[in-house]
């Protein structure tokens, strides 16, 4: 299809309302119109974790201000768009059902393609939207609630080659950094915490002793736990030094899990790149050794800007794009999924980050 298509595309699977207008030109280059993301944090803050219920009723109450915002943001109407993509799994079911319903409402207004689109497809083919990466490429998609290889091959084929068997990473970081009384979202206070690390404790890096890029990251968690168990004990209570040192020894694990898992993962096969997605992408630490593991096997290494690693509706868009251009359409039977795995031929995993909901 050598013309251009302007995609509008919802995202609700989680905790963010979101909506975006993407250009997808003729020459495949993708342009970002608008990318509104409406925040829930504050609405679940005082639960420690997104409440399904409250998140869908949120999504309920928002999908269509951000529908409106993104397309006067893009300057557009909706009939200027081509189609209208949406989020149809894998997520929280109330959340994604508000999406689709929305989406399903638009279509029928105005007579416009609806496009259902995997979550996790989503994130998956946003370095064709940031860099036009051309595939195959392996994609490492490390958040809160997930972990994987996925070996990208085309905009509806996915080889997932490898992924957690337990704890997502960010879940591990954030857990972590409950357990030694850090803030929240755990990550970004757990790696400023072990920038100032004088002797990283050592911990066990999990799984590496076993062939495949499988990965395990709960064993860490209650590995931390000793540790500042036996640190309380000794000190009566933690001091800072101590905490900084178990921090760093906690990333350092992951760090090289991470590395090696990756290091095998490009060994499978050759690709053109190498491109992460997911919060925990955002790391400095993580993101150096991932880059290192990159060049070594001779691959560029591409990680889009944070806003598009994280959920938003632009990867939504982006991903309907491209399912357009194959001629794929959805008709108002569109279905929620609240479970849906990429590679529908892979064996299914006995966990896929604990948290799960979240991709
Ligand atoms: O992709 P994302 O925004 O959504 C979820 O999957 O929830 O990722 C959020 C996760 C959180 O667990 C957060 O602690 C983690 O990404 N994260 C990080 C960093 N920044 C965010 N993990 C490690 N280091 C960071 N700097
Ligand atoms: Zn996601």
């Amino acid at each position: 299809m050598a013309q251009d298509l302007t995609v509008l595309g919802l995202e609700s699977s989680c905790d963010d309302t979101a909506a975006a207008v993407v250009r997808r030109g003729a020459d495949g280059r993708g342009t970002i119109l608008s990318d509104v993301v409406l925040r829930q944090d504050a609405l679940h803050a005082a639960f420690g974790g997104v409440v399904p219920e409250i998140a869908a009723r949120a999504h309920a109450e928002k999908i269509d201000l951000a529908v409106r915002q993104a397309l006067a943001e893009a300057g557009l109407a909706l009939r200027d768009c081509d189609a209208i993509a949406v989020t149809a799994g894998p997520g929280l079911i109330g959340g994604v059902l508000a999406g689709v319903m929305c989406a399903k409402g638009l279509a029928a207004a105005s007579g416009l393609p609806l496009i259902g689109v995997n979550h996790l497809a989503g994130h998956a083919l946003t370095p064709r939207l940031t860099d036009g990466l051309a595939f195959p490429y392996l994609m490492l998609l490390v958040s809160g609630g997930h972990c994987q290889f996925l070996r990208v091959e085309g905009p509806d084929a996915f080889t997932r080659l490898g992924g957690t068997i337990d704890d997502a990473p960010g879940e591990a970081f954030d857990k972590v950094a409950r357990l030694l009384a850090l803030p929240q979202p755990g990550g970004p206070a757990v790696e400023a915490c072990a920038m100032t690390a004088e002797a990283p404790l050592r911990l066990p890096r999990p799984l590496l002793d076993r062939p495949g890029c499988d990965m395990s990251f709960s064993g860490l968690k209650t590995a931390v736990l000793r540790a500042r168990d036996a640190a309380v004990a000794n000190h009566g209570g933690l001091p800072r030094a101590v905490r900084a040192n178990i921090c760093a020894g906690f990333q350092d694990a992951v760090r090289d899990v991470l590395a090696e898992k990756s290091r095998r993962a490009l060994a499978r096969a050759p690709v053109a790149a190498f491109a992460v997605a997911g919060g925990v992408a955002a790391n400095g630490v993580l993101r150096a050794a991932l880059r290192d593991v990159a060049r070594a096997a001779g691959v560029p290494f591409v990680a889009p800007p944070l806003a598009l690693c994280t959920d938003n509706a632009a990867m939504i868009a982006w991903a309907g794009a491209e399912r357009l251009v194959l001629g794929h359409r959805d008709d108002l039977t569109l279905a929620a999924r609240p479970r849906w795995p990429l590679d529908e031929g892979a064996t299914p995993m006995l966990g896929s980050g604990k948290r799960g909901a979240k991709a």
